[in-house]
């Protein structure tokens, strides 16, 4: 059975939020790069692809099933950042506000009773749960701080995966 016009449009919209998500991220990167938080530019340019990534998952599913799958107008980002700290809690921010996106995405699913798309759904589902955590974990690290410095921090946020 092919996507229908609702839950194709549903799709579509999150994949313009993805998409806004990986350009804020990048945004984000260069303003690291720029004032020389090498591990932080490099955390961020990691998460940038991951969110283009999953703009492309949806489009692929979206097309799978025959639909339509269309970039839209992708606003330009926030560039007015101050501070590392203060970067990672506009990401967390961002982040519950794509947790928002994607529920309500899982809602249109529901309500057609879609179940290709209600299973597509879960998996991005739980990845929200895993992002918003990695996020509050680094926050967490300028937090307690423990002794780490903000240049500490960027080594450990650098060398994850
Ligand atoms: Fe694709 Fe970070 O949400």
């Amino acid at each position: 059975m092919n996507i229908s016009k609702k839950m194709q449009d549903a799709f579509n919209a999150q994949i313009t939020a993805e998409l806004y998500s990986s350009n804020l991220y990048l945004q984000m990167a260069f303003w690291f790069r720029k004032e020389g938080w090498k591990g932080f530019a490099d955390w961020m340019f990691k998460h940038s692809d991951e969110e283009k990534h999953h703009a492309l998952e949806m489009a692929n599913f979206v097309l799978d099933r025959g639909g339509e799958a269309l970039v839209a107008a992708i606003d330009a980002p926030e560039v007015d950042f101050k501070d590392p700290k203060e970067i990672f809690e506009r990401t967390l921010k961002h982040e519950q506000w794509v947790t928002e996106k994607i529920n309500e995405l899982a809602d249109v699913a529901d309500e057609l009773k879609d179940r290709a798309s209600i299973n597509f759904v879960d998996k991005f589902i739980d990845e929200q749960v895993e992002e918003e955590k990695t996020v509050r974990d680094i926050l967490n690290l300028f937090r307690h701080r423990d002794g780490h410095t903000v240049a500490t921090i960027d080594d450990i946020v650098g060398a994850q995966e």
